[in-house]
């Protein structure tokens, strides 16, 4: 049982055994995420002080080479999980392919894959609003000993060992799940340790906040049209009220605390919607189901679709379990 106030290093420790094969080595791949987020986090609250320590591509008052924070993330993350000798490919939102890690001795022999999108929200960053990390584990189904294949990484989302996200807000949050729930912890940054704060989390079964681009209406499909209406009708505890930051993972964190659905249908422009299955709609379906909530595709559980390609694309409905399937509905009906 989570005890709350423990450190996330304790509860890590506490919890191995949980695991569906316990060696340790998933225990100490989150810990290296738990580390790359405390960097990430250090660089991201810099971010207002651009114009003083200087913007990306141009060298600081230390003579170091300034990045943007989304690629710096990415490097902080691939360095910190390929030095552990537990990953044996990472895939990222910012790399056009994946990355092999060839392990000890060269020898491709360890276990799992990540895959990741380092900086979510990046739009934000200039505005001093919330971004994330958003991470998907899963074991590796190619043979050890061999380097990984495209086949390791396009494995659909109900395989996943383990998937969680950061959440770089007013306070910095890790969420994740083994699949035997959801645990949130809040770092203090000022001792660099993170502290179970929200244990077990749960997503309410409805409730009344709708997130969605609504400036994309007009290349909205017809039953997104007709949920939004629906979410803005007199009735019951409507209207909804909206609520959308564009960062993905903050707009789910309050959605799981408070109960709500977030959307980002396909549209005329973008025909498969804009998300990545892998990166970003994976890892959050995935805590969404251990949390009692669901993601779809409109039509479809997410975590069933068999990917095809590392980057693709996918429409996405996540959130409290009766909103997500109203909207299912919705979709249903105008077809
Ligand atoms: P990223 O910064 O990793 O590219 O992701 C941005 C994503 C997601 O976080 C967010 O919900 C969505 O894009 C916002 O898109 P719009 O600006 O089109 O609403
Ligand atoms: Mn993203
Ligand atoms: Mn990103």
């Amino acid at each position: 049982m989570p005890k709350k106030n423990q450190t996330l290093g304790e509860f890590i420790i506490e919890n191995q055994s949980e695991f569906q094969y316990s060696s340790g080595e998933l225990s100490r791949l989150i810990n290296s995420i738990r580390l790359a987020a405390k960097v990430v986090n250090h660089e991201v609250n810099k971010a207002g002080l651009v114009d003083i320590l200087g913007t990306a591509g141009e060298t600081n008052i230390q003579g170091e080479d300034q990045q943007k924070l989304d690629v710096y993330a990415n490097e902080v993350f691939i360095k910190t999980l390929t030095n552990r000798e537990i990953v044996c490919g990472i895939a990222s939102e910012e790399e056009d392919d994946f990355i092999t890690i060839k392990g000890r001795n060269e020898k491709n022999d360890n276990k799992y894959i990540v895959l990741i999108d380092p900086l979510d929200g990046s739009s934000n960053i200039d505005v001093n609003v919330s971004v994330g990390t958003i991470f998907s584990i899963y074991r590796r189904v190619t043979a050890s000993g061999t380097p990984v294949t495209m086949e390791d990484f396009l494995q659909p989302g109900n395989l996943q060992v383990a998937a969680g996200y950061i959440v770089y807000g007013t306070s910095t949050m890790i969420v994740y799940s083994t699949g035997h729930g959801v645990n949130g912890f809040t770092l203090n940054p000022a001792i660099g340790t993170y502290y179970l704060s929200h244990p077990n989390m749960r997503f309410p079964e409805t409730g009344n906040i709708y997130s969605v681009n609504e400036g994309n209406y007009i290349h909205f499909p017809q039953g997104v049209k007709n949920y939004i209406k629906y979410c803005q009708q007199e009735e019951g505890d409507r209207p909804y009220t909206s609520r959308y930051i564009g960062s993905l993972v903050s707009d789910f964190h309050r959605n799981m605390i408070k109960g709500g659905i977030y959307i980002y249908p396909n549209t005329s422009k973008d025909p498969e919607g804009k998300l990545r299955l892998l990166y970003e709609c994976n890892p959050i379906a995935y805590i969404a189901e251990q949390a009692g909530a669901k993601a779809s595709n409109g039509f479809m559980r997410i975590l069933d679709i068999k990917p095809t390609q590392l980057h693709q694309r996918v429409p996405f409905f996540c959130g409290s379990k009766l909103m997500v399937e109203k909207a299912e509905e919705f979709m249903k009906n105008a077809e």
